[in-house]
Parts: structure tokens; C-alpha cells; sequence
């Protein structure tokens, strides 16, 4: 299964919103028994665009599971809608400081809620420019494969976003991502075993367009992109779906 994955962000009002679900879910031309296509909008608009065709995802959740906790959201609240929930984007580690600690906790409401997680990681651009990268990154996955086991694993996808990639036109390279989507799998294969190990989804993030999607889906452990910017605008997301497609 490819995993095509539309994180729209803090991004468009409720009648675009609409608007661009309704001409996604036309979309005919892919094979959804091998493409999983998932649209991740404000939360806000979760219960209107929920649909048949394509799975919702929520851009975040409470760490807490209920009360006094204002403004937030709860893993059970979201579950009503979404199959699946975004949880330690670097905006979020970064702008609202969620520490490894508070990733752990939404795992585990997510896990509580039986919610699979697509769980971000990916080193800053000093770490990348001091070849630090995979030592960051061995840091955020252990503490994420930790609130795992394995009976829960089959509810994690893993999605890389190298900070510095993220909205800056600078999708990291074939061979950088491979570096780490590999590195990646050999860590799931010594926690797990290999025959769970080789299930988890590793998906990329990070400037992805229409021009290198294929180029990047194309190797053995890149399961899917998580898109920003290019989802947002209909004929974009669409050609990059095309080029998924022609992939699988
Ligand atoms: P861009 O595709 O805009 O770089 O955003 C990536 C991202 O952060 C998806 O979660």
C-alpha cells in the first residue's frame, strides 16, 4: 500500500475546503486497493468532509483524554471522524514545544482509541549540515518506537520530514531520503523482528511535488509522501496521485 497523504494545514475556509474534497473523492483514476489517499484538513471541517473514498486524517490531538484542558481536542472526539492522526510535525515540536514526552502521550490516546498514527521525525538543518542527522533522528525514533509494541505497531506509520525540506522548495534528495528511510527500517527490523518490521510505513514529507514524487516513491522502503503545499491546489495533488499511481 502507497500512502498519499494531504496535509492541508492551518489552510483554506470551509466552502474550499468542500470544494476540494468534492473533486477529490471523483478522482477514478488510481487504484485504491494499492493507494491510500488521506486528507488531513483544519479540524474544524473533519465531520463535513467525511466521506467514503478517501480516509481523514486530524493535524493533532490532546495529549490529555478529557477535562479541563481549554481549546483542546480529544483523541476520542477526533475518532468519530478520522481513522488516522498526525502527531509531532516539526511546526508542532518546534512552534508549540511538544517535547518527545508529550509525542509519547498522544501515541498513547491515539493507541487508546485504536487511531493509527502517522508520526513525524527529521533532523534540524544543523544537525543535517554536521552529518549529525541520523544521531538526531535515533533520538525521536526510539522514543516513538517505545510507546509501540506488538500487539499496537500495526497502528504507526512513520512519515520523515527533514526540518529544513519542509515548505522550502528543497525536497531533500533520492539518496538522502533512502539514507534515512533504510537506516529507518533496520531500527523497526531490530525492535520488532523483521516480519513486523518490514509492515511499518515509512513515508516522506517535505516539498514534494509532481516532479520528484516518482523519483522518491520509487525505492523499496518510501511507502508514501506527506504533502503540504502541492495538496492544496487540486491539479497538483491530482498529478502527483497519477504519478503514485503509475508507481504501484
Ligand atoms: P510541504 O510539502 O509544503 O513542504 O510541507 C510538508 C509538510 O510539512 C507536510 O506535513
Amino acid at each position: 500500500m502507497v500512502y498519499i497523504v494531504a496535509n492541508w494545514k492551518m489552510n483554506k475556509d470551509s466552502k474550499q475546503s468542500k470544494s476540494l474534497m468534492n473533486e477529490i473523492v471523483c478522482f477514478d483514476f488510481y487504484d485504491s486497493s494499492k493507494i491510500n489517499v488521506i486528507i488531513s484538513p483544519p479540524t474544524i471541517y473533519l465531520s463535513q468532509l467525511k466521506n467514503r473514498r478517501s480516509d481523514l486524517a486530524a493535524q493533532n490531538i490532546s495529549n490529555y483524554s478529557n477535562g479541563p484542558y481549554t481549546g483542546e481536542i480529544s483523541s476520542k472526539m477526533v475518532s468519530e471522524y478520522v481513522s488516522y492522526v498526525i502527531i509531532g510535525h516539526s511546526e508542532r515540536r518546534q512552534l508549540f514545544c511538544e517535547t518527545d514526552e508529550i509525542i509519547s502521550e498522544k501515541i498513547n490516546q491515539c493507541n487508546n482509541e485504536n487511531l493509527k498514527s502517522i508520526v513525524c521525525f527529521g533532523e534540524s538543518l544543523e544537525s543535517r549540515n554536521k552529518s549529525h542527522h541520523l544521531d538526531f533522528i535515533r533520538k525521536q525514533l526510539d522514543n516513538i518506537i517505545n510507546s509501540y509494541d506488538k500487539s499496537s505497531i500495526n497502528n504507526l506509520i512513520l512519515a520523515y520530514e527533514p526540518v529544513w525540506a519542509i515548505g522550502s522548495g528543497n525536497s531533500a534528495t533520492v539518496q538522502e531520503i533512502c539514507e534515512v528511510h533504510d537506516y529507518t527500517r533496520s531500527i523497526l527490523n531490530d525492535n520488532f523482528g523483521k516480519t513486523i518490521g518490514t509492515t511499518v510505513p515509512i513515508i516522506y514529507g517535505g516539498s514534494c511535488t509532481k516532479d520528484n514524487a516518482k523519483p522518491i516513491l520509487a525505492n523499496l522502503n518510501v511507502n508514501g509522501l506527506l504533502i503540504g503545499g502541492a495538496s492544496l491546489d487540486l491539479m497538483h495533488f491530482k498529478s502527483i496521485i497519477k504519478e503514485a499511481n503509475e508507481v504501484t
